[in-house]
């Protein structure tokens, strides 16, 4: 949804985020286009293992606000990929990117939000999120946000891989909806919203083209790596137990919300936009684990 219209050519990307799954993914698709960019990164020692030799690079960490500040010099155009971890300096650091973007006079801002950023929402992320949706709009700085339903691969690695000994998917998500997208696809929609001239405020939803609950997705995966799985809906509480066996904060929280968000069916929505934007259907969640079989997954 456009708000009000804008054209002007880019001259500098920034990608944070830029050494991740999606963030090198952007600045190779960018730099292919033909784009300037350039990529911010915490260790330019470890950089080139993720980037092409050539990137740009500027150093500069979310925590570090006259980092971002210097770092953010010269660009036009910045896309800031969403950070992870504690929800409290999560939301400190897309406050601290958007105002150092702010100061540092770049003119558009893209953003990885995430779907379910409603005020009801029970997920750990959802007032993180919806705090730098409510920054970005009151910034001044145009912007795309563009808010991403839950990746395949995090479904994959979160889900499903800790499942597959038990052969039981044991999940408090009830018969909730979602329509997983890859990291992949979710790398070429920030492409291509980014490659737009039109520089106008908007808001994007990238989602995958089919909805499924826990028990299609079990059967799917089953299918394709051919040993049984099944979905049994179970209480938070033994999620958490489970969870919490396995993984530090805020981890254990943080899934386990998520959970309650599919299960209120906060997640089922498809959308078409990244069809619009790329012009191909999204990846399914089928197609996706065909391949990541074939990487060894
Ligand atoms: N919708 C979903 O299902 C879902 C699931 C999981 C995550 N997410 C979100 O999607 C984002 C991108 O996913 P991804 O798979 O590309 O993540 P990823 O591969 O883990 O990459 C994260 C990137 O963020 C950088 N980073 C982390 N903390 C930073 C800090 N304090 N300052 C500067 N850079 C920092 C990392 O840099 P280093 O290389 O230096 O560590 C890395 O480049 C995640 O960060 C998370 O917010 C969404």
């Amino acid at each position: 949804m456009f708000v009000k219209g804008e054209d002007w050519n880019i001259l500098m990307i920034l990608v944070t985020g830029a050494t991740g799954h999606i963030g090198s993914a952007v600045v190779r698709g960018l730099s292919a286009r033909g784009h300037k960019v350039a990529a911010l990164v915490r260790d330019a020692g470890a950089a080139p293992r993720r980037l092409p030799r050539e990137t740009a690079l500027r150093v500069g960490d979310y925590e570090d606000a006259s980092a971002l500040g210097s770092a953010f010099s010269g660009i036009d155009e910045l896309v800031l990929i969403s950070s992870d971890g504690d929800a409290e300096a999560v939301m400190r650091h897309h406050a601290n990117a958007i105002d150092a973007a702010s100061a540092a006079g770049v003119r558009h801002i893209t953003f990885t939000s995430i779907i379910d950023v409603g005020e009801a929402s029970p997920f750990y992320y959802a007032p993180v999120y919806s705090d730098a949706e409510r920054r970005l709009a009151a910034c001044g700085m145009p912007s795309a946000i563009i808010r991403c339903g839950l990746y395949s691969d995090f479904i994959l690695d979160a889900f499903l891989l800790p499942a597959r000994e038990s052969a039981e998917l044991a999940l408090s998500a009830g018969q909730g909806l979602m329509a997983p997208v890859s990291r992949d696809d979710v790398a070429a929609a920030i492409i291509a919203v980014t490659a737009r001239p039109d520089k106008s405020r908007a808001l994007y939803t990238i989602t995958g083209g089919h909805a499924l609950d826990f028990g299609g997705i079990a059967a799917t995966y089953s299918e394709i790596v051919d040993q049984p799985l099944l979905y049994r809906p179970c209480a938070i509480d033994e999620y958490l137990a489970f969870a919490s066996a396995r993984l530090d904060a805020p981890w254990p929280q943080a899934f386990s919300s998520l959970c309650g968000s599919i299960a209120a069916g906060r997640y089922g929505e498809i959308s078409g936009d990244f069809t619009a934007l790329t012009g191909r259907q999204p990846e399914s969640f089928r197609d996706f684990l065909v391949r990541a079989a074939s990487l060894g997954a």
